[in-house]
C-alpha cells in the first residue's frame, strides 16, 4: 500500500494514518511529526524550522523534501500525511518514485468544512509519550496510564489565528493537488465529518477500489 491522504488541518489525516497504519502493518510518514521532532531536538535545522511551524507557514520545500526522503526509500508499504502540500511536493514525490520504481495506488482527500476544523483542532491533544492523537470531547485520552501515560498536550499551532492562516494556505496550494490527482485517475474522496470509525472504513474501501 502506498497511498497519499490529502485534506485540511483537522481533517483526521494523522488520526486515519494512525489507525491505518496499525491495521495494516503500512508505515505512517508524518512530515508534521517530522518537524516537530527535529525542532524539540534542538537542532540549527530545527531552530530554523521552528518559525513557520508556529506561525502555521509551509517549511521551505527542499527542507522538507529532503527530510522525508530517507522514509520513502526504507519501507515498501506507506501513508504518507502532510505530504505533498504543494504542487512542487507533488512533483518531487513523483521523481522520488521513479528512482524507486514505485507507484501511488491511491491519493485519498479528507474532506470537511472549515468551521468543523476550528473546533477539532481546538480540542486536540496529543500524547507526548506515544504521539497518539487525541480529542477532549470526541476521543479522550484514556484514563489508565498504562494505556497512554501522556502528558497530554496542547500543540503550539493550535490557536485559532494559526489554525485559520494553515487553512488559507491549504485552499490556496493544498487543494489543487486534489486536481493534480485526480487527472491521473487515483483521486478518492472521503466524507470525513462522520465518526473516526467510519472514516477509516471510508479510507480503506476506497483505497481497496483503487489498487
Ligand atoms: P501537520 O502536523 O501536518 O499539521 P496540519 O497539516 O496542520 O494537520 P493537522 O495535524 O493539524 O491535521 P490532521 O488532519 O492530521 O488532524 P488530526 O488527525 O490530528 O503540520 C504542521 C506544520 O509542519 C505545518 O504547519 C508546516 O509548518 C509543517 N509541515 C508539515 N508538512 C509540511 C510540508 N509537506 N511542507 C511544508 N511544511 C510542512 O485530527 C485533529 C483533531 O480532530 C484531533 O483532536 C482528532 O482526535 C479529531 N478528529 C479527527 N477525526 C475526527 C472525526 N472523524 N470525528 C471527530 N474528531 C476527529
Amino acid at each position: 500500500m502506498r497511498i497519499v491522504l490529502l485534506g485540511p488541518q483537522g481533517a483526521g489525516k494523522g488520526t486515519q494514518a494512525q489507525r491505518i497504519s496499525r491495521q495494516t502493518g503500512a508505515k505512517h510518514i508524518s512530515t508534521g511529526d517530522l518537524v516537530r521532532a527535529e525542532i524539540k531536538s534542538g537542532s540549527e535545522l530545527g531552530q530554523t524550522i521552528k518559525g513557520y511551524n508556529d506561525r502555521g507557514d509551509l517549511v521551505p520545500d527542499e527542507i522538507i523534501v529532503e527530510m522525508m526522503k530517507p522514509y520513502l526509500d526504507e519501507a515498501h508499504s506507506w501513508i504518507l500525511d502532510g505530504f505533498p502540500r504543494n504542487e512542487s511536493q507533488a512533483e518531487a514525490l513523483d521523481a522520488m518514485l521513479k528512482q524507486i520504481d514505485a507507484e501511488l495506488d491511491a491519493a485519498v482527500a479528507l474532506e470537511a468544512p472549515d468551521d468543523l476544523l476550528v473546533e477539532r483542532l481546538s480540542g486536540r491533544r496529543t500524547s507526548e509519550s506515544t504521539g497518539n492523537i487525541y480529542h477532549a470531547e470526541y476521543d479522550p485520552p484514556p484514563e489508565d496510564p498504562e494505556e497512554d501515560p501522556g502528558p497530554f498536550v496542547q500543540r503550539e499551532d493550535d490557536k485559532e489565528e494559526a489554525i485559520r492562516h494553515r487553512l488559507r494556505i491549504y485552499h490556496d496550494q493544498t487543494e489543487p493537488l486534489k486536481d493534480y490527482y485526480a487527472d491521473r485517475g487515483i483521486l478518492a474522496t472521503v466524507d470525513a465529518t462522520q465518526g473516526i470509525s467510519e472514516v477509516t472504513e471510508d479510507v480503506l474501501a476506497s483505497v481497496e477500489k483503487k489498487s
